[in-house]
């Protein structure tokens, strides 16, 4: 990370290679008399540099975890660690600057703002945290290059192809250098040969910057390049493999 340190981040223990662990982790539903339970106990210990998928059948928890990992919900008991602190300790304005500054997430649906044309949209993080316009335009050309969409950057996402788009939103979760990715059905909305080349793209990511990955899918040529496969069923870890 030498030279990608720009400002005031917390620095976490070199040492300390867990990156998320999940203790006893529930998250229910509804009411009392009407409850789902969408994650049951899950405790999981994800290291940095893994790359992970999270499977199992629709309605089986992956999107809720996911959420919570990213401390987009609570849970409603247990607790989520990311590098060593406790989300649910920090404050509202803490929990929001560590996303901004730690978690990078792409979307099934793309959430590329419409009205920013590609460099834009992949801009918008780094300019939050308040990168220097020099670094952030060398950023914004590096992240294009490495999702293959060089001379593409004025483009706004109508006029890119599904692919295209989430391509986009890789190179924008990534271009603020977070230690976490977080992907909820990244493939979901492309043919198999585009979903196959985006994944192998962040696979790239994950090898050369150790970035760690959780990324959920049903797609089994997608899930079949994960070095690590858990297996979710009515929201419980019913399979934990590494390969
Ligand atoms: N906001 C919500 N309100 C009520 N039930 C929900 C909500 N989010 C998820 N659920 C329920 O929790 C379970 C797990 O959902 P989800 O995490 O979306 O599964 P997956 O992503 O694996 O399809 C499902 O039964 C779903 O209906
Ligand atoms: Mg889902």
């Amino acid at each position: 990370m030498s030279n990608a340190v720009e400002t005031d981040r917390v620095e976490h223990d070199p040492v300390r290679t867990n990156v998320i662990e999940t203790r006893e982790v529930c998250r229910y539903f509804g009411t009392e008399e009407m409850q789902v339970i969408a994650l049951d106990h899950v405790s999981l210990t994800i290291e940095k540099g893994e790359f992970t998928a999270i499977i199992g059948p629709s309605g089986s928890g992956k999107t809720t975890l996911l959420h919570l990992i990213g401390g987009l919900d609570n849970p409603s008991s247990g607790t989520i660690e990311l590098s060593g602190e406790n989300i649910a300790t920090m404050s509202g304005t803490q929990l929001a600057d560590f996303r901004r500054d730690h978690i990078g997430f792409i979307f099934q649906a793309y959430n590329l703002i419409p009205v920013l044309s590609a460099e834009e949209n992949i801009e918008y993080i780094m300019l939050l945290q308040g990168i220097s316009a020099d670094r952030r335009k060398k950023r914004v050309q590096e992240m294009l290059a490495m999702v293959g969409l060089e001379g593409m950057g004025a483009r706004r996402p109508a006029q890119l192809s599904g692919g295209q788009q989430q391509r986009v939103a890789v190179a924008r979760a990534m271009a603020s250098h977070p230690d976490i990715i977080l992907a909820d059905e990244p493939t979901a909305n492309l043919d198999t040969k585009t979903g196959i080349s985006l994944l192998d793209v962040m696979r790239d990511l994950n090898e050369q910057h150790n970035m760690t990955f959780v990324f959920s899918t049903h797609d089994e040529k997608i899930m079949e390049r994960a070095t690590r496969l858990i297996h979710l069923r009515d929201g419980a870890v019913e399979k934990d493999e590494r390969k």
